[in-house]
């Protein structure tokens, strides 16, 4: 597969995820897919709550989801949203990622009205902590 193929079923995992998403408080419903070392693509959106604080972020969904059908390491993450700007993950998310990829891991940020933007993990998180401190 291209790149191209990887992220456009990278994409139409994190927008029917996204479609699904439970976001009624914010109206910010967000997709995250993951493409794992398995070779397979596991997706999730974000689940809020009445009790605003406990409310959960797509990219942790698509991580469970991984890990309960038997991926181990991400591959390549894609993350899509509204609007126009890059959604990109948010500093929680960008640490949870951080304890299953490696440093030059891909995230493609996308507001599915602009352009989708491609950072490595270590752009998003530089100098970061994680296992191997421990
Ligand atoms: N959100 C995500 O799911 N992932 C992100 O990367 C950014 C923010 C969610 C959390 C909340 O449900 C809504 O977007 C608005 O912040």
């Amino acid at each position: 597969m291209t790149i191209e193929e990887i992220d456009k079923a990278l994409f139409e995992a994190a927008e029917a995820a996204r479609a699904r998403a439970y976001a009624p408080y914010s109206k910010f419903q967000v997709g995250a897919a993951i493409l794992a070392d398995d070779s397979k693509i596991y997706a999730g959106c974000n689940v809020e709550n009445a009790a605003y604080p406990v409310g959960n972020c797509a990219e942790p969904s698509a991580i469970a989801a991984m890990l309960a059908g038997g991926g181990t390491r991400i591959r390549r993450v894609y993350v899509t949203g509204p609007g126009t700007l890059p959604v990109t993950p948010c500093g929680g998310c960008r640490q949870r990622i951080r304890e299953f990829a490696d440093p030059g891991v891909e995230i493609v940020s996308h507001g599915v009205d602009g352009t989708p933007l491609v950072q490595t993990l270590d752009q998003l998180l530089p100098h970061s902590f994680g296992p191997e401190h421990l």
